[in-house]
């Protein structure tokens, strides 16, 4: 079970003419792909969906196990496109999430839960993937489980590929923590709002606190020594896909979590990494968390959905209502590593009694077209860049 789960490349990119697409692609698709799309519609809540693109509106209809595709607006949910969005949103450079995150999310009738159903059909039509039913994924043993520095890399990927996560403990020390900590006052003068490196949030206090500072590894040479180091290298190499670490100067973001956040992003809800798009050309990606603190249900820790790497769901706001996978909770240790993968399902808890400190960093697929991807990526970050000083409760895509 590989975690390559890519099947598009940038430059093979089709263009997207709404009348073609809903009178002759869409139709042809939801035939061919009736297999994967039947039985996991059949759990969704999937009213009428019109999908009005320049003006021109096109209704999605669940009929028995099928999907009809109608010309003209009839139900009780809808969308408006403009032909970009109805473009980026077929190629999987754009969801629902991106939208409603870049408060470009237009339904005059309905709401983002219809849109998210009515997505996971469309993905499952245009990428060939098979929605998630009920009893799809299922586990060779316990939910939850830890490793240490000694754990082979045979027994960690195993681990990783069924569950998309892992637990590593004690990979560093807490002397190496305390030094890490240590450059977090140095760092910070280099930090200031308007910064997109630089994310700032409100306690009820009133008081603005900068809770990441990205390219932390810039100030942190304690942050350089962690990342060049083989224990923490060999992370990107469990999958056994030539996982590439990040670009320099944006190889790490420096989190303080703290207590009482009322305004800005500090604790993101439920979500997919690649919740905003490109799942089909990017994943699976690997987040790494290092716990220069500790953390656990008061303080910050990280919740995670095993299994929802394998399974076409809502990649956010929150778990899809009525999902049969169970979230687990992930308690660290000073010092102790969280990997999940980019379509794990995860949620940093807010904290409520201790504050916490927390490296995320990660490796990336190596893109078959990196032009054409860079590209399509810098379109992407525009709207992760406008979100954490717009939106106060995100949908996530945070590399965390
Ligand atoms: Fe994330």
């Amino acid at each position: 079970m590989s975690v390559d789960l890519r099947t598009r490349v940038d430059s093979e990119q089709a263009p997207v003419a709404a009348a073609t697409f809903f009178r002759e692609t869409l139709p042809a698709l939801f035939d061919a792909h009736q297999a994967a799309i039947g039985p996991g519609g059949r759990e969704l809540r999937l009213p009428d969906f019109c999908i009005e693109t320049e003006g021109e509106p096109w209704t999605l209809a669940w009929q028995g196990d099928r999907v009809a595709v109608k010309a003209g607006h009839q139900g009780a949910a809808r969308v408006r496109l403009s032909a970009e969005q109805l473009s980026d949103l077929a190629n999987d450079q754009s969801t629902p999430v991106a939208l409603m995150s870049n408060r470009l999310l237009d339904m005059p009738e309905g709401g983002l839960g219809d849109f998210l159903n009515w997505w996971l059909v469309l993905r499952a039509a245009l990428d060939a993937r098979r929605i998630h039913a009920r009893g799809d994924v299922t586990f060779s043993g316990p939910l939850r489980k830890s490793f240490t520095p000694g754990t082979s890399d045979a027994e960690l990927r195993a681990f990783l590929e069924e569950f998309g996560y892992l637990h590593i403990q004690g990979l560093f020390s807490e002397k190496e923590m305390a030094a890490v900590e240590a450059d977090y006052p140095k760092a910070v003068p280099h930090y200031e709002q308007g910064d997109p490196r630089a994310w700032f949030a409100t306690t009820k206090d009133g008081v603005e606190h900068l809770v990441r500072m990205e390219g932390f590894e810039r100030f942190s040479p304690a942050t350089v020594a962690l990342i060049e180091d083989e224990r923490f290298r060999r992370i990107g190499r469990i999958p056994g896909l030539d996982h590439a670490e990040r670009k320099p100067g944006a190889r790490v973001g420096a989190l303080v979590k703290p207590i009482g956040v009322v305004k800005g992003i500090s604790d993101v809800p439920w979500h997919k990494d690649c919740s905003l798009g490109r799942h089909s050309y990017e994943c699976c990606s690997l987040t790494v968390g290092i716990s220069v603190t500790g953390a656990d249900a008061e303080s910050g820790q990280l919740r995670v959905v095993p299994g929802t790497h394998r399974a076409l769901v809502w990649p956010a706001p929150c778990v899809q209502p009525g999902l049969d996978l169970e979230p687990i909770d992930l308690p660290t240790r000073t010092g102790d590593v969280t990997v999940h993968l980019s379509c794990t399902l995860h949620m940093s808890q807010p904290p409520v009694r201790h504050t916490r400190k927390v490296l995320y960093t990660g490796f990336g697929q190596r893109p078959v077209d990196p032009a054409a991807a860079e590209a399509n990526r810098l379109r992407l970050q525009a709207v992760r860049s406008k979100t954490h000083t717009s939106v106060s409760q995100p949908p996530g895509y945070l590399g965390e």
